[in-house]
């Protein structure tokens, strides 16, 4: 007889690990299915967290050169040993997916290894990568098979992994380009083109829109291009890529103004091609059981339900920002919903973090979205150039910016530019969710001195002065 089980969950990345845990935490009996032979999924082992590991050391190594100087530490020039960054990079991986399956087992969850499809509407079948195959029989199934590199729409890509690579190979260069070009001005691009550039890469970035980080506030994102400016990337913007090619061991980017006009080609030792991701869906079995989807997304309902009852889908693989964040809390949402309890996401309130230096953070409405939407807002902005922790640190670039309703004060939206962006975001999270006031933050005792007392002053710039400027 086939094995059988509460929930059956496809797909071992944040949203479908962190799924199958709170549901065997609310006491179901839990399996999941994972294609790789790690768990964890894209964010674990090639995403959020190899990515984090380099962008840390390549912004120790940066500061090695130019930082410590001015704090008055003198070194020999520092030198790269690559292949031990990417040693701490592979360590750091191997602590996350074995903590992942570390989890597994302390909650009873079993794991089954081979790619899960959909065989009926409660049974999936897993085939591992011998092609045998095995039958589970799922009272619910959750779809949680994330996304894979989309490509450029419209130009063919030839991904080698080695001239023209995306963010799978990016992570893992043999060597530093001399010049790489990056193809998408978006947060992988930045992300992993900081890396490079501060490991000694000429970076060239190629961006179809007018602004980087398409979507963030233009405020922010200005004050971002020109600090990655000043650390040496060079932009082409408004500019659309037509073809991505390779003549002897070089990579070439043509593009042309987006208004139109002549085309230009770029050479470069490697080609990121970062022009975002889609949902993955291949081989799932969607058909078999007649599951809906929307230009490659699996349909859902506001409870994440897909067209068939007991199936559900979460994460990248589905509507809303491709964030590992948002997964999570979409896994926890389901496994509470078919729990039978209540599963809830705020998705007004989903911080969204570029992990670069400055780092970029950013929750709720942007001032582009409020002013098209026609809100009444006011503003209050805060420097970190006026903040004494961060003149002690030497980390003055950008600001903290606020955007409250006029008439009640109510938090809107947050963005920050700065270091430490990615963790002062949260209290402003915080105080969103609970629905507070620019003056409710500004009021609230801050230590210090901290980066902090920026986010504080910017609340007080919206309702009131800042004390420092
Ligand atoms: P993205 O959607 O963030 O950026 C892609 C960029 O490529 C856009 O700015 C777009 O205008 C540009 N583009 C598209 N076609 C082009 C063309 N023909 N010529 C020139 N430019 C073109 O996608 P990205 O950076 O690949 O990231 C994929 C997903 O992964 C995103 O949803 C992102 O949120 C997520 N992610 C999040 C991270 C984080 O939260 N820190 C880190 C890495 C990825």
């Amino acid at each position: 007889m086939a094995d059988q089980f509460d929930v059956v969950v496809i797909g071992s990345g944040p949203g479908g690990y962190v799924c199958a845990i709170k549901a065997a935490q609310l006491g179901l009996n839990v399996a999941i299915v994972e294609k790789s032979a790690t768990l964890g999924g894209t964010c674990l082992n090639v995403g959020c967290i190899p990515s984090k590991a380099l962008l840390h050391a390549s912004e120790m190594f940066h500061e090695a050169q130019h930082g410590f100087e001015k704090l008055g530490i003198q070194t020999n020039k520092p030198k790269l040993n690559l292949s031990k960054m990417m040693e701490h990079k592979d360590a750091t991986v191997k602590a996350n997916v074995d903590g992942v399956a570390f989890l597994m087992k302390k909650n009873k969850i079993t794991v089954f290894h081979g790619t899960g499809s959909i065989a009926s509407a409660n049974s999936v079948t897993v085939t591992d990568e011998k092609g045998k195959a095995e039958t589970l029989e799922a009272k619910n199934i959750v779809v949680a098979t994330g996304s894979v590199v989309a490509g450029i729409p419209g130009v063919e890509v030839d991904f080698d992994g080695q001239v023209i690579v995306s963010s799978d190979h990016a992570i893992a260069l043999p060597k530093v380009p001399k010049e790489m070009v990056v193809v998408g001005g978006g947060v992988i691009g930045l992300e992993l083109g900081s890396v490079w550039s501060r490991l000694g890469a000429k970076v060239t970035v190629v961006e179809y829109l007018g602004s980087v980080l398409g979507g963030m506030d233009g405020g922010v994102t200005k004050q971002f291009q020109r600090s990655l400016k000043k650390q040496g990337f060079t932009f082409k913007m408004n500019a659309k890529v037509t073809a991505v090619t390779k003549k002897a061991k070089k990579g070439l980017v043509t593009f042309e103004p987006v208004k139109g006009g002549d085309a230009v080609t770029l050479q470069a030792d490697v080609v990121l091609v970062a022009t975002g991701r889609a949902p993955y869906i291949d081989g799932l079995g969607l058909d078999a059981v007649g599951i809906e989807t929307d230009r490659g997304k699996v349909k859902t309902d506001a409870h994440w339900r897909t067209n068939v009852a007991n199936i559900y889908a979460i994460g990248d693989v589905t509507d809303g920002p491709m964030l590992a964040h948002k997964a999570e809390d979409e896994g926890v949402a389901v496994a509470e919903t078919i729990a039978g309890k209540h599963g809830h996401v705020n998705y007004n309130i989903i911080p969204g973090v570029v992990y670069t230096q400055p780092e970029v953070a950013s929750v709720g409405a942007t001032e582009e979205q409020l002013k098209s939407d026609g809100v009444d807002y006011v503003l209050g902005q805060f420097p970190f150039t006026a903040n004494g922790r961060a003149r002690a640190m030497n980390v003055t670039e950008g600001f903290v910016k606020f955007l409250a309703d006029k008439k009640t004060d109510q938090v809107l939206g947050v963005h920050i530019v700065g270091f430490g962006a990615g963790e002062m975001i949260h209290e402003a999270a915080v105080l969103m969710e609970f629905g507070g006031s620019s003056e409710d933050l500004g009021r609230t005792c801050h230590a210090h001195p901290t980066m902090s007392e920026a986010v504080k002053e910017a609340a007080m710039a919206t309702y009131d002065k800042p004390i420092h400027m």
